[in-house]
């Protein structure tokens, strides 16, 4: 079972902090879905399929939750086209090297606060495609390095005051396709370095502003 091998190795390599000579030792195979695996390794193996050492593609596998093993080697996670209802504050706790997670096409309802609070190097953030009706004003807490923000075909009714006071350093905001009637201005002066806000096809009257 090539898949359950480099699982291992790299569980090692995790423990032995050798992750930098992981890509020299332990060759992630290039499709490494596998059906069945013995018992034992089960609880060591991802659904998913490494494009590299550390790049995870977890999309359109039925998943119900974010998968608890992510690695923390991992620099991106696809979760895209999957079953998510819920995110908890607890599902990206262990990340501290990820810059891309896609959360595309799922069923959150609702992004809580500091779900994402432990990213502190994410820069791509893809919530697109969802069902989100509300962001908790601490939804985005701690995401200092985001620079692409995607929430393009949601819900989403009104956006809270603070809920992007720690994105300074977004360049790209889409809130493209939701259901905001009433423009958030407080909401975006933190954003200082955005260069592109797309808020079309919402209900906004500009009329009277
Ligand atoms: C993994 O692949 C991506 C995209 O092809 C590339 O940018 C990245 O440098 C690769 N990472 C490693 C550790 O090989
Ligand atoms: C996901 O569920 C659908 C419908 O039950 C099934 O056809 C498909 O094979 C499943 N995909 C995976 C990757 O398990
Ligand atoms: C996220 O995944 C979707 C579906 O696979 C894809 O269309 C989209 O381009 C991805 N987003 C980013 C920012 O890469
Ligand atoms: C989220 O945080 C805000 C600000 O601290 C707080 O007012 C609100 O009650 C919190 N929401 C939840 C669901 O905990």
């Amino acid at each position: 079972m090539i898949y359950s091998m480099a699982v291992s190795c790299l569980s090692i390599a995790v423990a032995l902090h050798l992750s930098v000579v992981f890509g020299l030792l332990c060759v992630p195979p290039s499709e490494g879905a596998i059906t069945q695996l013995p018992p034992n390794t089960a609880s060591q193996v991802l659904p998913c399929k490494f494009w590299n050492s550390t790049m995870l593609d977890c999309s359109a596998r039925n998943l119900s939750s974010v998968p608890a093993e992510l690695l923390p080697i991992a620099t991106a996670v696809d979760l895209s086209a999957n079953d998510i209802a819920q995110l908890t504050e607890h599902d990206f706790t262990n990340l501290p090297r990820l810059r891309y997670l896609n959360l595309s096409i799922n069923v959150l309802l609702t992004i809580g606060n500091n779900t994402f609070r432990n990213l502190v190097t994410l820069q791509t953030l893809d919530l697109s495609q969802n069902n989100i009706e509300s962001l908790n004003s601490n939804a985005f807490a701690g995401l200092l390095e985001l620079e692409y923000l995607d929430l393009s075909k949601n819900s989403i009714i009104s956006v809270p005051a603070e809920v992007f006071r720690d994105l300074g350093n977004l360049r790209q905001l889409s809130l493209f396709y939701n259901s905001m009637s009433v423009l958030p201005s407080d909401a975006f002066v933190p954003l200082r370095k955005v260069h592109t806000l797309d808020l079309s096809l919402n209900l906004l009257d500009l009329t009277d502003q």
